[in-house]
């Protein structure tokens, strides 16, 4: 089981070295991509004019621009809620970036009351993740929200 707790301490201090949602978000995707199990994708996605732009990831390329309502990243913006997606075939809509993955967890990232991207997880296996890796990257989630400097960005 990923220790979650040592991850969110890592990150934030990571970044109170630097806060720039550059290097935050990049030393992010590593440390996820590195320290939890069975993934083949770990990185984010960034609002940009309306829709979600690939930000910094590990993984494979991956497709550049999500709309909102679209696919589980654009889902998870539209009803502002974490996706846990046991079954990426089974979810409408679902966007293939690599044909690899297999099950799926999106959670969004807010900064000024607004969101401004996701965190996206892709795994090989079915039903890789459950309501402990919920409940630990929505932690997670909120550290890089409180610690990151979001400012920079054309939201
Ligand atoms: N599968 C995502 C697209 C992004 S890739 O997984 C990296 C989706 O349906 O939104």
């Amino acid at each position: 089981m990923t220790d979650y707790t040592l991850l969110a301490k890592q990150i934030k201090s990571l970044a109170e070295d630097e806060p720039n949602y550059i290097p935050v978000l990049s030393n992010a995707s590593a440390l996820l991509y590195d320290n939890m199990e069975d993934l083949n994708w770990a990185g984010f996605y960034l609002m940009n004019k309306g829709s979600l732009m690939l930000g910094p990831f590990q993984g494979k390329v991956a497709c550049i621009r999500i709309e909102i309502g679209k696919g589980v990243c654009g889902t998870a913006v539209a009803e502002d809620a974490t996706q846990l997606v046991k079954d990426v075939h089974q979810f409408p809509g679902h966007i293939a970036c690599d044909s690899a993955s297999n099950s799926e967890i999106v959670v969004p990232i807010h900064s000024g009351g607004k969101i401004v991207g996701v965190l996206d997880i892709d795994s090989p296996s079915l039903a890789r993740f459950d309501r402990e890796d919920k409940v630990g990257l929505e932690l997670f989630v909120r550290v890089l929200e409180e610690m990151t400097d979001f400012s920079g960005m054309n939201v």
